[in-house]
């Protein structure tokens, strides 16, 4: 080779390893390294993540997480779109990732009152299906998804968002069919599939006292019946004053108390102003944008950056304390510029809820999340 080529050559090879060995977030410290003696950590990811595998994002994720959270493509209406039909590449690819990556996989979720088309719920004539005939298709939906991941997927979100904040179950479509043991049902059908999955109960609010009692009790409803239940997941859609620490330790407590564990399964702090005063995470929920409501659409100044951090510094303490009960905290997203939160309640919006920014760096909340797992050892 000609003295001219190396030229050419050796600093292309010097850029091309700096591109991989500079880039941002190969520089922090690892995640899943640090919280190993509390929980395992984790991110929701989205198909574009699987599917872009030498991209950044999912960069952060291999290096940051031990398990990952399918976001969309095992709810019903991805994996189950019309009752003749299942779609289950995207599924199958998102697997086979964590698979590869010897990651804990978690499915999301086998029911849910949203994101399954009301057609799975009539018959031909478009009339309300029977208990028995709902029953049925309640069976063949989760018989099919968990026995196909039978062994691969960890633990199942069986059963979402199926409380009001108030505490009564939602007068879901599945509840006007198959009536309020539903739940119990579905995880009676997920055990059968997979006797070895983990499985639990999934939602938002649940540091509220109403719905944490509820959940309390649709927990040791499912014990007495005999039904393997195996944890609470709490979502852990946050704000900037709630949940309060009283409400979040009374939730840790008592979940712990009924010998489960706690998964926080959904996890992003909103530093937006709020929208509303309602703090859940009801997707039908809107808000229509006004400038005031979009504060920081160039970017969170360096104050509020640190307000976030202190959050969540604050809620990773938490978590870290009760180690002992909570088994996995898994965030809803890996960057601000791909969280649900730039679209929800309102849409359009510049949200920063994240550990790592839209350049895929890490953000000073990162570092107060590392310090968490540092002072709890
Ligand atoms: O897949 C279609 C795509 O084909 C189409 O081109 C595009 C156009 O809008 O829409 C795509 O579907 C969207 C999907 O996300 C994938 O991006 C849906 O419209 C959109 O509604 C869906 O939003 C998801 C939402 O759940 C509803 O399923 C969010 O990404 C996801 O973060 C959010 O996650 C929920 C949890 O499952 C339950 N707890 C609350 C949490 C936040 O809402």
């Amino acid at each position: 080779m000609s003295a001219r080529r190396h030229t050419y050559i050796l600093p292309a090879i010097v850029i091309a390893f700096c591109a991989i060995t500079c880039a941002p977030e190969h520089k922090e410290p690892v995640l899943k390294d640090l919280f190993s003696p509390h929980f395992l950590i984790g991110a929701a990811i989205a198909d574009d993540v699987v599917m872009n595998e030498q991209g950044r994002d999912a960069a952060i994720v291999l290096r940051h997480y031990n398990t990952v959270t399918a976001e969309n493509v095992m709810k019903w209406a991805s994996i189950h779109p019309s009752w003749e039909t299942y779609v289950f590449e995207p599924a199958d690819r998102f697997v086979a990732f964590g698979q590869r990556h010897n990651m804990v996989i978690i499915g999301h979720t086998l029911v849910w009152h949203n994101q399954t088309d009301n057609a799975a719920f009539v018959d031909a004539q478009g009339k309300l299906l029977s208990r028995d005939a709902m029953l049925a298709r309640l069976k063949e939906h989760i018989t099919t998804v968990v026995g196909r991941y039978k062994g691969k997927v960890k633990g199942w979100d069986v059963v979402n968002e199926a409380l009001t904040d108030e505490g009564p179950l939602r007068a879901s479509l599945w509840v006007q069919t198959i009536g309020e043991d539903f739940i119990a049902k579905a995880f009676e059908f997920a055990h059968e599939a997979d006797p070895d999955a983990e499985l639990y109960y999934n939602d938002f609010s649940l540091d509220k006292p109403a719905k944490r009692d509820a959940v309390v009790q649709l927990v040791k409803d499912l014990q007495a019946r005999g039904l393997r239940v195996d944890g609470v997941g709490i979502q852990g859609h946050w704000g900037m004053d709630y949940p309060t620490t009283e409400n979040l330790e009374a939730f840790l407590t008592a979940i712990g108390a009924l010998g489960v564990k706690v998964l926080v399964t959904e996890m992003d702090v909103d530093i937006l102003p709020p929208a509303w005063d309602y703090q859940g995470a009801d997707i039908n929920a809107r808000v229509e944008l006004r400038e005031e409501l979009n504060p920081y659409p160039d970017g969170l100044p360096d104050t509020m950056q640190t307000v976030l951090a202190n959050r969540y510094a604050e809620l990773f303490s938490i978590l870290v304390k009760h180690s002992r009960i909570v088994d996995r905290v898994t965030l809803w997203g890996v960057t601000d510029s791909t969280s649900w939160l730039n679209d929800w309640p309102v849409r359009g919006r510049t949200s920063y809820p994240l550990l790592f920014d839209r350049e895929y760096k890490a953000k000073p909340a990162f570092q107060a999340v590392v310090n968490t797992a540092r002072a709890g050892r």
